[in-house]
Parts: C-alpha cells; structure tokens; sequence
C-alpha cells in the first residue's frame, strides 16, 4: 500500500494519507458495515457487476440502504482506478468499504445518518507462476464464524483469528470445517478435484459467494471441464487428488499440503493447470476490454 495512493471518502478523492474518518463512525465502534475486494486489470474493474450485485446483497442483509446507483458507483470507482493508474502502472486491487456512518454509541440504528463510503487502490502483484506451481499449505479448523458468512461484513475478527492460528501452525491458509462439512477458506473458496471431477461447495450461508469462485465455475463449464456445486465432506477434502483456493487477490492457488500431508503429487495437479490456463487468457480478454 503506498500512502501517496489517491482514495475516495463521502464523494471527494483525496490523498490517502489525509482521508480522516471520526472515531464515532460504526464501522470502528462495531464493525457495522460491508466492503468489496476489486481487481482492475490494465484499467478495467474485474466482474464488476457481480461485485456491485454482492455489495447489494450484502447492504440488503444489514439494512442500509445503497447510496449510490450501479452507474454511480461504476463512474466512482472508474475514475478512482484512473487516479491510480500512474502510480500502480499495472494491476490493481480496489477495496470499497461502506458503514452505517457516525452516530453517537448506540446498538441500535441511528436515523437519518449518511453511510461512510470508503475506496482506496493497493498495487495488485502478478503471480510468480512458477512458484505458484509448488503450492501452499493449509490446515483445516472448525469454522467459529457467525451464520450468515454469505455476507461481506467488515466484522472479520473471526476470519482473522482463523488465519492468525493457521500462521503460527506455518500454514498460509485455514480451511473451515462445520459439523464434518468443509465450506471455504478464512479469506478464501475452496476447489478439490476427486476422480477428474472439479467440486466446489454449494452456495449456503455458510460461505461467502466469491466472483472468482462463480467465474471458476463458468470457465469450467463452457470448456468442457466436469465441475459441480456440492457439498464436501472433511474426509473427501482429506483424500482429494488436488485441492485450490480462490480470491479476486489470490485467484487459483494449489494447495499441494493440508494438515502437513502431501496431496497428489506435491506439486499443482493438471486440473489447475488447464484451469489457471483457461483464466490467465480469460484476464487476457479483460485487459483488452473484450471481457467484463
Ligand atoms: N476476501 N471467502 C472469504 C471468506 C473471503 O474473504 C473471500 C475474499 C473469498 C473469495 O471471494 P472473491 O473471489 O470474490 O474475492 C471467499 C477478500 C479478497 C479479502 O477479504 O481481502
């Protein structure tokens, strides 16, 4: 992140070093509010109707209401990539974050009290697709997270303490397990390949609906790649023959050891590879402005 960025708060674009928030704003004194994680490839904002789609959903689920229209937030955030462009002169990461506003401490909602509404840009690297290929490792915990991780609440204290635990075990990633079932990762979706089939857990309240997940999904499906929404079991993820995880930062990385056994081969299984293939020519398109 450089301090030099140009973010966006409550309608004017500003240094990121001098965008000031009150320390009565919800999203501070209760984690009271939603955000988005966006890339923008050579300029153009990655899926950005689904991502304005899940914000919806998201302000929907903590009733606040959007302030902004899909055009509106389209121009904002275009003109914010913009800003960034010279700066990053490559690929960014847009983090949009909107909270009920500030208010005098109270659980209750306060009225008439605009939202806080938050953008900022952060350099986003491309893989070393030759490290990649090694993998990461993962361990799986139980999931102690709220009901409804479908939404994209800031409130992330569990998420953090998940990936906080998987570090100190020198994991880079935590997969979630509730009642033997395994849903996604603490800031991640979760991908096994079982007998050359592609699984991924089905939408629920238990996991957050990730744009990348449904891209993996479309990609798979129009070339021709055996893939199903479903439930997993911890002891199908245990003996997959290769295991992913996906992000709109992180996109398709292997996980080539879970619970410090190796999976597969120990390196990125052929799935991954046609798949990462197929999304590398897919971002290819994006650059060009031939894909949305
Ligand atoms: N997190 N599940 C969780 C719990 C997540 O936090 C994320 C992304 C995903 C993947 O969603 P998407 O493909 O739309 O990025 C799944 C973002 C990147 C973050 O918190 O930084």
């Amino acid at each position: 992140m450089s301090l030099s960025s140009i973010c966006y708060l409550n309608g004017s674009y500003q240094p990121l070093d001098q965008a000031k928030v009150s320390v009565l704003d919800r999203g501070f004194i209760f984690g009271d509010g939603v955000y988005e994680v966006i890339p923008a490839y050579a300029g153009h904002l990655f899926r950005l109707q689904q991502h304005l789609q899940r914000l919806d959903n998201s302000l929907k689920a903590i009733k606040l209401a959007n302030p902004l229209s899909n055009s509106e937030w389209q121009n904002m955030l275009q003109q914010l990539v913009e800003k960034n462009q010279d700066q990053n002169n490559g690929d960014q990461s847009i983090y949009l974050q909107l909270t009920r506003g500030v208010a005098k401490r109270d659980h209750s909602f306060p009225e008439n009290t605009p939202a806080t509404v938050f953008a900022m840009s952060n350099p986003l690297l491309a893989a070393d697709m030759e490290k990649i290929q090694t993998g990461i490792s993962a361990i799986t915990l139980d999931d102690i997270r709220w009901r409804y991780c479908n939404v994209k609440t800031i409130a992330l204290l569990p998420n953090i303490l998940l990936k906080q635990e998987a570090t100190e075990k020198h994991a880079s990633e935590a997969i979630l397990v509730r009642e033997g079932q395994v849903s996604e990762g603490s800031a991640s979706n979760l991908f096994i390949v079982s007998k050359g089939v592609i699984k991924t857990p089905a939408k629920s309240e238990q996991l957050l609906p990730g744009v990348t997940r449904d891209l993996i999904v479309e990609l798979a499906q129009k070339n021709g790649l055996a893939c199903e929404e479903t439930s997993i079991s911890e002891a199908e993820l245990l003996s997959a023959d290769e295991v992913w995880l996906s992000s709109s930062t992180k996109e398709i990385i292997p996980v080539t050891r879970l619970n410090e056994k190796t999976i597969g081969t120990g390196t990125a299984g052929p799935l991954w590879q046609k798949m990462i293939t197929i999304y590398q020519a897919y971002k290819q398109q994006l650059r060009t402005g031939a894909e949305t």
